[in-house]
């Protein structure tokens, strides 16, 4: 019989990083959860409207006053939080962007993420099937869904058009007049572009459901009256032919598909005028798609929501823009999208 030493040299303990699992398959998703359940019960907007102790936090929410003490404590541990002795104040980030009131507020990010849960909760029977989660009528879903998410997506696309805006400002050397943002949503990649460029008006265009939050946002940052908003199915929209100086698709050649993924790059850069730019925002892999890990991640978010969404690579888009007519396509890194933005000139 081999000992237990004999037995550790024959079968040395491979140098793999088993923490790594514990992290992938636990911690990760508690970290989520944890920031969800802080933002179903609101501390960051408690806490800024002046309640600092984890009793008045709780109370204020209703809450046990214990437990939120160690969900307090653990928005510490995660970043968002800060707390002399029993008084908690808010971090940076969560002071701009987790309290309600606040400019860049992530309205109805929780129950977003909650809801994505679901889906994400089946991706091993969406992978044994091939069908998405969500099987019944995508498209009304969609439209429910919509309204919600464009508000949760504010913040980040908002700060990286800000980026973009500015970059264009400076290399431009006419004026942005007009500006399609199709399928606008808040209109948070169109809103930087209207402040910037005191001369441009922007066209939105985006289901009825979701044009009143473009206008709300428009309204709110001074620009409405240069707003004009069109509702319709960008499948079925009539973009026009040499109208605009720059268009843009934020976030919504993932859930179009290849195919049509393809089509709205030809319909966008028809619709642009000699020197306009084509500005895409999208989560970009890759050319191999084996990374990044957010951009994969978002494929197969894709593949559990939606019957064609996916993610693109830098040569499919760069083989779509040039079909398209297209030229000088560019990336550009900005603080707050994962993936850079593209740009491609006419
Ligand atoms: C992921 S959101 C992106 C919103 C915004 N561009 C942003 O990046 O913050 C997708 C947007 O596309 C709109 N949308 C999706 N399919 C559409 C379609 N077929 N026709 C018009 N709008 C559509 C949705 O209503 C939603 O506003």
């Amino acid at each position: 019989m081999p000992t237990n030493r004999a037995r550790a040299k024959a079968n040395p303990t491979p140098a793999v990083p088993v923490r790594k699992l514990t992290e992938d398959t636990m911690w990760s998703l508690w970290r989520a959860f944890a920031l969800l359940a802080a933002m179903e019960l609101d501390v960051f907007t408690r806490i800024k409207s002046g309640k600092r102790t984890a009793r008045e936090i709780a109370q204020d929410a209703g809450a046990n006053e214990a437990a939120m003490a160690r969900l307090l404590d653990t928005m510490i541990a995660l970043g968002y939080l800060r707390r002399v002795k029993d008084r908690y104040s808010l971090e940076p980030i969560a002071d701009a962007c987790l309290a309600r009131g606040s400019d860049l507020y992530m309205d109805g990010a929780a129950m977003i993420a909650r809801g994505l849960t679901m889906g994400w909760l089946q991706l091993t029977e969406v992978v044994r099937t091939g069908k998405p989660a969500v099987r019944e009528n995508p498209e009304a879903r969609a439209r429910e869904f919509f309204p919600l998410l464009v508000r949760s997506l504010f913040p980040a696309n908002y700060v990286a058009a800000r980026a973009a805006a500015a970059s264009l400002a400076r290399e431009r050397r006419h004026q942005i007049a007009n500006v399609l943002d199709v399928a606008a949503g808040s209109g948070a990649w169109s809103l930087p572009f209207a402040e910037r460029f005191p001369k441009a008006r922007v066209t939105v265009l985006d289901f009825p459901e979701v044009t009143p939050i473009a206008r709300e946002y428009a309204e709110k940052h001074g620009v409405a009256d240069r707003y004009e908003f069109v509702e319709g199915n960008l499948r079925e929209a009539d973009f026009g032919r040499e109208r605009y100086d720059l268009v843009i698709l934020g976030h919504i050649v993932h859930s179009e598909g290849p195919e049509w993924g393809r089509r709205l790059v030809e319909k966008s850069a028809a619709a642009l005028r000699k020197g306009g730019t084509l500005m895409i925002a999208e989560m970009v892999p890759n050319d191999t798609r084996t990374g990044p890990a957010p951009e994969m991640l978002f494929s197969l978010n894709m593949l559990i929501h939606t019957p064609e969404g996916d993610v693109f690579t830098m040569s499919d888009y760069r083989k779509w823009l040039r079909a398209a007519g297209l030229r000088n396509v560019k990336t550009l890194k900005t603080p707050a999208a994962p993936s850079p933005l593209i740009l491609a000139s006419k």
